[in-house]
């Protein structure tokens, strides 16, 4: 069977999924990849397994396990779900000699188009859940009305003076998040927040915004500009994209329209950049993020399934 074959197979089938989606390419094989392959009939699935570690001091650490294995599918045929399956068996045989078993500090991760639904119930039955969601907002999109905003609050740029506020927003936001499954807080963290929010602003014009209500700091907003987004490129059908990278709202000031006014902000900067689509990261299983961010236009574009252990 040929990865070729089974790649043009699912460009053809992806390309009917989701007009937001990138037209995928064959995998390219390099040396730290392993190619897996599985046949169901005329049903044919690729995969291309690698792993990746961090140490606890990389920014990335936050939102992820130390240890990451990830499957990158391509499903042709008449029965994907069949192909994945079998794919999904032929990657267990190959993480159960490379995982350590049991480590919560080792995830087994596969990204999927949301919308090619087929092969959900055979990610949950390998042991998978939905955790995370790239989410997509295309220019101009209509938000629904949301909250009338607490009269008063004001949307400014944050300057190196709010350091101290910034972090203890973030931190607030990632030991909230951190209960859904991706992202961890281990010690350190907030080492690592100050030093990344400090780079973020000594820079002359920071893509980093306080919400404030007479004088207080009340919600924070983080935004990548589209030419800082290469990173995210692959993933959707854009040329000039936003990523929204954070947003947060302190715990006593939630539903007040603190998160709504930030957004409508967020998403002027990113129109007047002239960026055709904004993406965002969110937890599935955060009860606040996912309906907050579904009113605000966006829907799903990419499921980011994972088993942590990888290996029970
Ligand atoms: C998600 C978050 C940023 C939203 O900010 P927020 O200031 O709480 O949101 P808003 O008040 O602007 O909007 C939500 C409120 O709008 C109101 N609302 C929603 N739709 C509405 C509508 N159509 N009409 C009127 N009001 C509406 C509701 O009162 C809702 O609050 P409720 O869900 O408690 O009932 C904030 O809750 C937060 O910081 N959560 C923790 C961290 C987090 O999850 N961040 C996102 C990571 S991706």
């Amino acid at each position: 069977m040929h990865n070729d074959v089974t790649a043009t197979g699912h460009a053809a089938r992806i390309a009917t999924v989701d007009a937001l989606l990138p037209a995928p390419l064959p995998f390219e094989v390099h040396d730290d990849a392993t190619l897996l392959s599985a046949q169901v009939g005329d049903t044919t699935a690729a995969g291309l397994a690698t792993s990746t570690e961090l140490g606890p001091d990389s920014s990335q650490s936050i939102w992820r396990a130390l240890t990451e294995h990830r499957l990158e599918v391509q499903l042709a045929g008449p029965d994907p779900a069949a192909g994945l399956d079998a794919l999904l068996t032929r990657w267990d045989e190959h993480l159960s000699t490379i995982a350590r078993p049991g480590d919560p500090e080792c995830s087994a991760v596969v990204s999927r188009p949301s919308r090619d639904t087929a092969g959900v119930t055979e990610m949950l039955r390998h042991g998978f859940a939905p955790v995370g969601v790239i989410a997509v907002r295309p220019a101009q999109r209509m938000a629904a009305s949301g909250p009338t905003t607490t009269p008063g609050v004001c949307i400014r740029h944050a300057t190196p003076d709010d350091l101290e506020t910034a972090v203890h927003l973030m931190l607030e936001l990632q030991r909230y998040d951190a209960q859904f499954g991706r992202v961890t807080v281990r010690p350190g963290i907030d080492e690592l927040v100050g030093k990344e929010l400090l780079r973020l602003l000594e820079r002359p014009e920071p893509q980093v915004w306080i919400a404030e209500l007479y004088g207080q700091a009340l919600g924070l907003a983080v935004l990548q500009m589209p030419d800082e987004t290469a990173w995210i490129q692959h993933r959707v059908a854009a040329s000039r994209i936003g990523y929204l990278s954070s947003l947060a709202v302190a715990e006593a000031a939630r539903s007040a329209g603190v998160g709504t006014a930030l957004a409508a902000h967020a998403h002027q900067v990113f129109d007047e950049a002239g960026a055709d689509v904004v993406l965002l990261h969110t937890a599935v299983l955060n009860p606040r993020s996912t309906p907050f961010w579904y009113a605000q236009g966006y829907r799903p574009l990419w499921t980011g399934w994972q088993r942590r252990p990888a290996v029970r």
